[in-house]
């Protein structure tokens, strides 16, 4: 039987702090030191280890490259005031990354081998976690399929790998966004739900062509007949319409946030109305002319809470009223900041320590 608890580390003889700028910390740029590296072999999960930060060697027959057997996950690991370290919410993270490998056909992850391996990594690594309000270090916990065979089955052996990466914040203005009519994310039993690999490289182009019309990002809507709100770009989306929360309903073709439900979770602690249901896109756009919608914002781990702007429909922008000091998008990001830096109680046991 395995030892969850086992850990090979070998430290790394050259470190590459030095070229680490918390001025300057471009998402997903530069990577710490150390990585988690652990194999699936014989049916079972083989001893943990960590090595320095480095190439993998793969069979170019692997099927992660040519049936997309690869799935990930998007988590962060906070400074404390006190100067400790603590991730949030990791085993909501642990939970969404074994949904995701259902989906494909993969091995799920025990929980000590995702948790131990993680905090032993961001310990490790400690001197990588920047300090800063609204930066942390970004974790990037990693599954692919490693047999070197051609045939269309589930592999029969995996790489699951942690590697990090120090981050600031990924949106420096409110986002200028489209609702998308032609292309779509995910379809109603397909694996919109899961952080597999595949969905984000099929949204590359269509995120591509909006960008190159002067947006940000897209609003994705439903499969079938585009009226119907899912997500914006690689988060989940938020609207405040006559001062209630409204959001797209989890499905099988929306990623359950776990930024999402957190926002969700703080809306009714703070006594708010939170709605989660269909939401069409002529419903936001009726209430954003009508002047009833106050925000619209996007959540995501890497953003946290990115605030919407501009809303393009058939060729024309609509514009949203500027966001208040008093919104409810600051309010919660600020929130969460307290929370995540220890600055707040944490009454829902969203941070894990670390040390
Ligand atoms: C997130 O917001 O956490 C994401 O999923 C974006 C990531 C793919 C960079």
């Amino acid at each position: 039987m395995l030892d969850t608890l086992a850990l090979d580390v070998q430290p790394t003889s050259a470190s590459r702090l030095a070229q680490l700028d918390p001025a300057n910390m471009d998402f997903g740029k530069l990577f710490a030191d150390h990585m988690l590296a652990v194999e699936f072999t014989g049916g079972e999960w083989q001893p943990s280890r960590i090595v320095p930060y480095g190439p993998l060697a793969v069979s170019p027959a692997n099927s992660a490259l040519h049936y997309g057997q690869a799935i990930f996950e998007g988590m962060k690991a906070y400074r404390q005031t006190n100067g400790q370290v603590a991730m949030f919410r990791p085993l909501d993270n642990w939970q969404r990354f074994n949904a995701s490998a259902e989906r494909m056909a993969m091995p799920t992850v025990p929980q000590d081998v995702f948790m131990h391996g993680l905090r032993e990594l961001v310990k490790l690594d400690d001197a990588w976690v920047p300090q800063a309000i609204g930066t942390a270090l970004y974790l990037r916990p990693f599954m692919f399929a490693t047999d070197g065979f051609l045939g269309v089955r589930p592999s029969e052996t995996y790489h699951f790998g942690v590697i990090t990466c120090p981050v600031g914040v990924y949106y420096t203005k409110p986002l200028r966004v489209r609702f998308e009519q032609k292309y779509v994310r995910a379809a109603p039993g397909g694996a919109g739900y899961a952080k597999n690999a595949g969905n984000y490289g099929a949204a590359m182009l269509p995120s591509r062509i909006a960008q190159q019309e002067g947006y940000n990002q897209l609003i994705w809507t439903d499969a079938s007949a585009h009226q119907f709100v899912e997500e914006s770009g690689t988060m989940n989306i938020i609207f405040i319409i006559d001062n209630k929360i409204v959001t797209p309903a989890i499905s099988t073709s929306i990623l359950d946030g776990i930024t999402r439900r957190s926002v969700l979770q703080l809306a009714r602690d703070w006594g708010l109305t939170v709605e989660e249901r269909q939401v069409s896109s002529l419903e936001v756009l009726d209430a954003l002319a009508a002047g009833r919608l106050q925000e619209a914002f996007g959540v995501g781990t890497a953003a946290t809470i990115a605030p919407i702007a501009t809303i393009g429909f058939e060729g024309q922008d609509h514009d949203l009223p500027a966001v208040a000091d008093n919104a409810f998008s600051r309010r919660a990001s600020a929130a969460l900041d307290a929370i995540r830096t220890g600055q707040a109680p944490d009454p829902h046991n969203w941070m894990v320590a670390v040390s």
